[in-house]
């Protein structure tokens, strides 16, 4: 069950309409019924030394639920990245516990360490390209080959992702040779071809015009709500937060508010108005700021 702590470190609280109250409170109950899959605890960042200190994240407390597809917003530079890359363990965090299914991860250690990273977590980030040299096929099984998985044993695996997310007819191309919507299908099936736990996404659409971003969002989504994938998704753009069914919004590396989707019942266009609506707190009045 998801604790109030959110929502009570959160710097800031909207008076909600009623008909506002009674989604999130309906979107509470479905989440209650839901179990912990990650806790993050008082998480800080500090980058750099003495005058050159930045303090990226400044003690971050939140939970993500199996099966939740949540999104993560914030202006640039509040810390987004810095929190996904710390869950990812690309980053040491400064201080605070990333704690995944009851376990500390920053214990882990050799081959734990690599299972996580390999087997746990998927990352569709935009640095994490795909590599020219090799086919999309190739590509997508890569995670799988460092695990001693070869492309022959996995050609089911690759099929039914490849066919989910579209991308069946490019799998023998190389990336030169796709488009960038199909590229980035490409790095989601990637991210998703060893079944891992968690999928981390940042800005998954940031490079797509909005016809193939509504495609990666709409397998995104289909691969939340079929197979049950979590996903925590960074985001600035509020039609990209609308698949999401719970969103934290991140300001100068604290927990500013979060929104909560009644996903039985409230409609895409009505959670994107309270979505832009607390942009417009966030950013001051303009929702292009983000
Ligand atoms: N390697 C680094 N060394 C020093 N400071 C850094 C480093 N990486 C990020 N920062 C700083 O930490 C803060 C948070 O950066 P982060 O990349 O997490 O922001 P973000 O929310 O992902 O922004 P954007 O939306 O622009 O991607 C920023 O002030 C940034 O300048
Ligand atoms: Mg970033």
């Amino acid at each position: 069950m998801i604790d109030e702590k959110p929502y009570n470190d959160c710097k800031w609280h909207s008076a909600p309409s009623s008909d506002k109250m009674v989604a999130e409170r309906k979107a509470n109950l479905f989440m209650d019924t839901r179990k912990d899959l990650l806790q993050v605890e008082s998480l800080t960042k500090t980058y750099g030394k003495g005058a050159n200190q930045t303090e990226a994240l400044k003690g971050i407390s939140f939970r993500v639920l199996e099966g939740e597809f949540l999104g993560i917003m914030g202006a640039s530079g509040s810390g987004k990245t810095t929190l996904l890359s710390c869950i990812a363990t690309m980053l040491k965090p400064t201080s605070g516990k990333i704690i995944l299914r009851g376990q500390d991860i920053s214990g882990f250690r050799g081959g734990k360490l690599a299972d996580y990273r390999g087997k746990e977590i998927g990352y569709l980030f935009q640095e994490f390209e795909l590599l020219d040299n090799l086919t999309a096929r190739e590509n997508i099984t890569l995670p799988l080959a460092l695990h001693g998985v070869t492309a022959r044993q996995a050609e089911q695996e690759i099929q039914a992702i490849a066919s989910l997310l579209d991308i069946v007819p490019v799998l023998d191309k190389f990336p030169s040779q796709m488009s960038g919507g199909q590229k980035q299908r490409v790095a989601a099936a990637r991210a998703l071809i060893s079944d891992p736990d968690i999928l981390l996404a940042d800005e998954p659409t940031g490079a797509l015009d909005s016809k193939n971003s509504k495609i990666l969002l709409d397998k995104l989504a289909t691969v939340n709500s079929t197979q049950n994938k979590t996903i925590m998704m960074v985001t600035h753009d509020a039609n990209a937060a609308s698949y999401c069914s719970r969103i934290l919004f991140i300001q100068d590396g604290q927990l500013f508010h979060e929104l909560r989707r009644n996903v039985e019942s409230e409609s895409t266009a009505d959670f994107y108005e309270r979505i832009v609506t607390v942009m417009a707190q966030l950013g001051g009045g303009s929702a292009n700021v983000l």
